[in-house]
């Protein structure tokens, strides 16, 4: 069986070639009618029981550019509310053919599950469980790294090696910020994390990362600076940082931006909150990737899709390492 649950599970091989297959992808919306047949007859859920914006659009683009039926499964308005289970709801999609299950929960775990229960034959991708993982953030992530600090053509996995990465805000609740370090890690780039203590989770130590409690200070060093939202909708009301104080500390402004070196550019995964995490100038500026990010997501997960459905061997997935 093929999934795609945890970052975490790829090795540098299967990363450069879902980095590269995705470069083929991205040509393929360059053209004026951006579709291939590779995928013509085959099913794919999108299955979310949290909310979505891009990941949800652009699980759902990139199915319909390989030519697949696209079944959007939400669970709002569905039979979840009124206690269906995910046995049952699993089963349901099964018995509808799905080839290709795309999953979003707020559970740490629901995708893994989801993969070794036997409820369904097909393939499952995590689209963001809880706090647990993100890994095609983290890929189109690392894809817009490689094409704006190295190029689109410098292969063999080496292109990341050395390259300085800050993640800056809640790490605590982001599986943004999970994935990130698991796969930046695997191709070469140094991770930095800099957050309040409080929403540094426990047991960071021993990821494969360094934590720093000061901004300015990492920031001339830094390729890349991926910016996170507070996840407030995650927190107990004790946890609040007051918006003020947070983006004083940990805030990125045009001042800040510039201790930057000149080439460094800004990243956010989105839903931004502006005024927050991040300025309006700096979100707007030529140096924030956010909207680059959002495109070339759908190069990403056409390349996950093509891959899983069309026979490539992947890494069996492993129990999600632990979540707080
Ligand atoms: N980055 C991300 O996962 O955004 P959505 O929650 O809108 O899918």
């Amino acid at each position: 069986k093929r999934h795609l649950i945890s970052a975490a599970d790829l090795t540098r091989d299967d990363a450069v070639l879902i980095l590269d297959t995705a470069e083929e992808m991205a040509r393929v919306a360059d053209r004026p009618i951006k579709k291939l047949p590779t995928l013509r007859g085959r099913t794919v859920v999108n299955l979310f029981f949290e909310d979505s914006t891009r990941t949800r659009i652009s699980f759902e683009a990139a199915a319909k550019r390989l030519s697949a039926d696209v079944i959007n499964f939400s669970a709002k308005g569905s039979s979840v509310s009124k206690g269906e289970s995910l046995k049952d709801t699993a089963l349901t999609l099964e018995a509808m053919g799905a080839d290709a299950v795309v999953i979003r929960h707020g559970a740490s775990g629901a995708p893994y599950r989801l993969a070794t229960s036997g409820w369904i034959d097909g393939a499952v991708v995590n689209a963001g469980d809880g706090t647990h993982e993100h890994p095609t953030q983290a890929l189109l992530d690392a894809f817009t790294m490689r094409r704006r600090l190295v190029g689109a053509d410098s292969g063999l996995g080496r292109d990341l090696e050395g390259r300085r990465i800050t993640i800056v805000g809640d790490i605590l609740h982001s599986r943004v910020a999970r994935s990130n370090v698991h796969l930046l890690h695997t191709l070469g780039a140094h991770v930095t994390l800099v957050a309040p203590p409080t929403l540094v989770p426990v047991g960071v130590e021993k990821w494969p990362c360094e934590i720093s409690y000061g901004l300015d200070e990492v920031l001339p060093e830094s390729d890349a600076v991926m910016m996170l939202r507070v996840q407030r909708e995650r927190m107990n009301a004790a946890y609040f940082p007051t918006e003020r104080e947070y983006s004083r500390r940990y805030g990125l402004d045009a001042d800040r931006m510039a201790r930057m070196p000149e080439h460094a550019i800004v990243m956010h995964p989105g839903p931004m909150v502006r005024g927050m995490e991040i300025t309006a100038e700096v979100a707007d500026s030529d140096r924030c990737t956010v909207v680059e990010q959002v495109a070339n997501g759908v190069s990403i997960r056409m390349a996950v899709l093509y891959l899983l459905l069309g026979g490539y061997e992947s890494a069996a997935p492993a129990a999600p390492s632990r979540t707080e």
